[in-house]
């Protein structure tokens, strides 16, 4: 049976992590290309070396070649150097956006119909930087950050509420990093509104915490940042693409006059589809968030 080819850019922890993680949910062939291509072809050996004792069917093979990627149907950018401890998610931009215009460069040409999912942080920046460099219709085109961030708000409610986290609805969208908007006013637990459940301070640690998810991990390990979570935030999207449900994730979409933004990537409710970005969603903000939500906007802008 042949399966969706998917590439991933940087077989770091977050690529090879996704490439394990979608080969085992036998979602896609996977092409793991790195500018360290032994590392690539040591961590594809590595998994496939686990297909007995797993019995999935998808091959993963690593690279240094951008020749191997041809005809994929989804490339996922991860390549990048992840944050150090002390540095912000800016500080990496000006790294990051070198490696970002460089992996468009041998991507784009043997794979011009595939859809980009950007990873490399900081996220909303190299997102909005590789759709202007890679001039893609909006649908191909768009970032991981929201269902990561979800994730975390989502894991933060179930450890205060004691609700099992498929018991949750919940959402973050706007900026993927401090701009991120947490939105407890629409979250749900069990169908009952979470702000119902719990006290105003419960509610902002749960928020806070959601912020610093990223920031606690990179604490804790001082080597390096996350990367199960944003692996497993990466093989969701894919499989929204690949095995459409509806339903609805924050991506880093693109902004043409949704929540009155224009021209700007960011995240927000998106429905994943066969062609990327089907429908962009959009929730009734009151006033306070859709003004945090236009000043995220306004942040992000300053990037660029
Ligand atoms: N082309 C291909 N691969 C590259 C390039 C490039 N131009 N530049 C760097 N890489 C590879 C590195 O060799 C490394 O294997 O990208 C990989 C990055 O892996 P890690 O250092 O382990 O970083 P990781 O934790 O996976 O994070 C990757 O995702 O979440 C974000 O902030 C994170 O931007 C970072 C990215």
């Amino acid at each position: 049976m042949g399966y969706p080819k998917v590439t991933i850019v940087g077989a770091g922890n977050v690529g090879a992590n996704a490439g394990l993680l979608l080969a085992m949910k036998e979602l896609a062939d996977i092409v793991l290309i790195d500018v360290a291509d032994g590392v690539a072809k040591g961590k594809a050996l590595d998994i496939m070396h686990m297909r007995s004792n797993e019995q999935f069917g998808p091959s993963v093979i690593g690279t240094g070649d951008y020749k191997d990627t041809a005809d994929s149907e989804i490339v996922v950018v991860t390549a990048g150097v992840p944050r150090k401890p002390g540095m912000t998610r800016e500080d990496l931009l000006k790294i990051n956006s070198g490696i970002v215009s460089s992996v468009l460069e041998g991507a784009l040409p043997v794979s011009p119909n595939a859809l980009y999912i950007f990873v490399t942080n900081p996220l909303d920046v190299m997102t909005n930087l590789a759709f202007d460099i890679a001039k893609l219709p909006k649908q191909q085109l768009f970032g991981m950050g929201g269902v990561l961030d979800t994730a975390r708000f989502i894991h933060s409610i179930a450890l205060r509420t004691g609700a099992e986290p498929s018991q949750i609805e919940a959402m973050v969208i706007g900026a993927h990093g401090e701009g991120m908007l947490p939105l407890p006013r629409l979250a749900t637990v069990n169908g009952k509104p979470l702000l119902e459940l719990l006290s105003k301070e419960q509610i902002d640690d749960i928020a806070s915490d959601t912020v610093q998810g990223g920031a606690a991990v990179v604490e804790l390990l001082q080597t390096g940042s996350a990367f199960y979570a944003p692996a497993s935030s990466i093989a969701l999207m894919v499989k929204e693409i690949l095995a459409p449900t509806g339903r609805v994730l924050s991506v880093c979409s693109r902004l043409e006059g949704e929540y009155g933004i224009d021209g700007l990537h960011m995240c927000v409710p998106t429905v994943l589809g066969r062609s990327g970005v089907e429908r962009i969603v959009e929730l009734e903000l009151d006033d306070e968030e859709l003004s945090k939500l236009i000043q995220a906007a306004e942040s992000i802008k300053s990037q660029l």
